[in-house]
């Protein structure tokens, strides 16, 4: 059984994720009419849809756990985006939000001594080290590029090779 502020932060963190599906959709679309991308648009999709099996993850755990997760309201993304740098530096940012919030559940897991509980965030904390790693990669590639278009080219065709980390299987 899980205790209620356990619970209550792992439902926190179905919003979080909930969020970055919504947030790397918003990005998605964007990218989709954007001439010369189809590759990072696809990239967005794929990661929206990854964000999106975290939080049937954290869903089932909750409810399979004796609690009751709730399926909360989301906010409006940003729409657009100046360019993909901006994009790509945003992912990142959020990110690294995400890792400070699975610290921060591990840290109520402990405190509460739900071992089972900080045993499923295992998963979640090796699927932030390679996320993290993963934006990082992109941001310096991009970082390289500028706004030479030959590199933005190569960059959206070498994004083809990029496996979105973590389904959530
Ligand atoms: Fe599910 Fe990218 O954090």
């Amino acid at each position: 059984m899980l205790a209620q502020k356990m619970q209550d932060a792992l439902n926190a963190q179905v919003l979080m994720e909930a969020e970055s599906s919504q947030i790397y959709l918003a990005m998605a679309s964007w990218a989709e009419i954007q001439p010369g991308i189809d590759n990072v648009t696809e990239f967005f999709y794929r990661h929206s849809d990854e964000e999106r099996a975290h939080m049937l993850k954290l869903i089932h755990f909750i409810n399979e756990r004796g609690g009751f997760a709730m399926i909360p309201a989301l906010s409006q993304p940003s729409p657009t985006y100046p360019s993909i740098h901006h994009a790509f530096k945003e992912l990142l940012n959020h990110e690294i939000k995400v890792s400070e919030s699975i610290n921060n559940l591990v840290d109520i897991a402990l405190q509460e001594k739900d071992y089972a509980t900080h045993n499923f965030l295992q998963w979640y904390v090796a699927e932030q080290i390679e996320e993290e790693a993963l934006a990082r990669i992109m941001n310096d590639k991009l970082e390289m590029i500028g706004d030479d278009k030959s590199g933005l080219y190569l960059f959206d065709r070498d994004i083809l090779n990029v496996n979105v980390v973590g389904g959530g299987e």
